[in-house]
């Protein structure tokens, strides 16, 4: 058994502080006029009302839709996005999420200092980056291990079900050495099942604003408790429902439903994919109730005292706009 996921969960940070339109390809405008909220055709609202009286429903933003739809749907908006997802999210968060990636990616060390790894071990770390998309996530994990632990074995696979997404990743690594040193490959898969990777191969787990679209997440959940090694680390970024302070979530909620779909349909000419964005937000469970889920499926949770009760077990980021969560598969 590998000693390197125990080893890097004890040097994280585990104990958390208690604390002119981008083009559009044809076939993504089509599709997107397809499944846009608003414009949907008759024909996808018969097939949705149809699989909904046969099976379970689930949340599409604010609307609700059979789930076997629901990962077309999602898949159709970040088509959609796919190619002005980098300059949106800028624009969106005023370049604040890339602090929010810095310190999410630092919190984890990626990596192992040659001076730590076992002798006689494969060298470097096994990283997991689901729902990856354009790899903005991967990139850090890669440039912290080469970087600051001087690893140049840490490897990371990007996995996301969207092929639009994973194409402007692609495009992006092509230019980087990790591509050339093959420290960096791209998986097409749902979350939800990923058989495709291998069980107690994966020493740390990262997904980045992608958890909120999954149709079941309890499913990724167990996913990721399957492919971690004993030891190894799940990592969530994500945003939350709710902002503690009233007046700032009030705030908040007023800029964020009213300017992100406005500049999706300024830059990107795009406002349903981005007012599903932030209705996506609005479903997600809080910070206590997410981390619940991640118990359930089997993680510690890292700040939790031996008695059971809790003290923190996430980290807040910018009042609460996002959170961390991490678990760990119990050695
Ligand atoms: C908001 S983007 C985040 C991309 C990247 N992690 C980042 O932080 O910039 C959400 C990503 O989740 C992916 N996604 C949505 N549902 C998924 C699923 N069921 N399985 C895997 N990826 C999924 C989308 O295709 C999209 O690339």
């Amino acid at each position: 058994m590998s000693t390197f996921a125990p080893q890097a969960a004890k040097r994280l940070r585990l104990s958390l502080p208690a604390t002119t339109r981008q083009w559009t390809c044809r076939a993504c405008a089509q599709q997107r006029a397809a499944f846009s909220s608003t414009s949907r055709s008759s024909e996808q609202q018969t097939t949705d009302r149809k699989s909904t009286r046969d099976e379970g429903t689930t949340h599409f933003g604010f609307s609700t839709v059979a789930e076997s739809a629901k990962a077309s749907r999602v898949g159709a908006v970040f088509s959609s996005v796919a190619s002005s997802y980098d300059t949106m999210n800028d624009l969106m968060s005023l370049g604040i999420h890339r602090l929010w990636k810095d310190h999410f990616v630092r919190s984890l060390n990626p990596g192992i200092r040659p001076a730590f790894a076992p002798s006689g071990e494969p060298r470097g770390q096994k990283i997991l980056d689901v729902a990856g998309g354009t790899g903005d996530i991967a990139l850090r994990h890669l440039d912290h291990a080469t970087n600051i632990n001087r690893d140049s074995h840490t490897s990371v696979i990007i996995s996301d079900i969207n092929p639009d997404m994973l194409a402007e990743g692609q495009k992006r690594f092509k230019q980087s050495p990790y591509n050339r040193d093959g420290r960096v490959s791209f998986l097409e898969a749902n979350a939800e099942d990923i058989h495709t990777i291998e069980s107690n191969s994966i020493d740390l787990y990262t997904v980045a604003f992608g958890i909120r679209n999954f149709t079941h997440k309890d499913k990724a959940l167990r996913e990721a408790f399957r492919v971690l090694k004993p030891g190894g680390v799940f990592a969530c970024l994500e945003f939350t429902p709710n902002l503690s302070n009233p007046v700032l979530n009030a705030i908040y909620k007023r800029w964020s439903f009213a300017a992100i779909p406005l500049i999706g349909q300024i830059v990107a000419a795009d406002r349903d994919s981005y007012q599903y964005l932030v209705e996506s937000i609005e479903r997600f469970p809080t910070q206590r109730e997410f981390m619940g889920m991640i118990k359930e499926a089997g993680f510690l949770i890292p700040g939790e005292r031996g008695d059971g009760q809790e003290h923190v077990g996430w980290e807040d980021l910018s009042a609460g706009i996002a959170a961390i969560h991490k678990g760990v598969k119990p050695a």
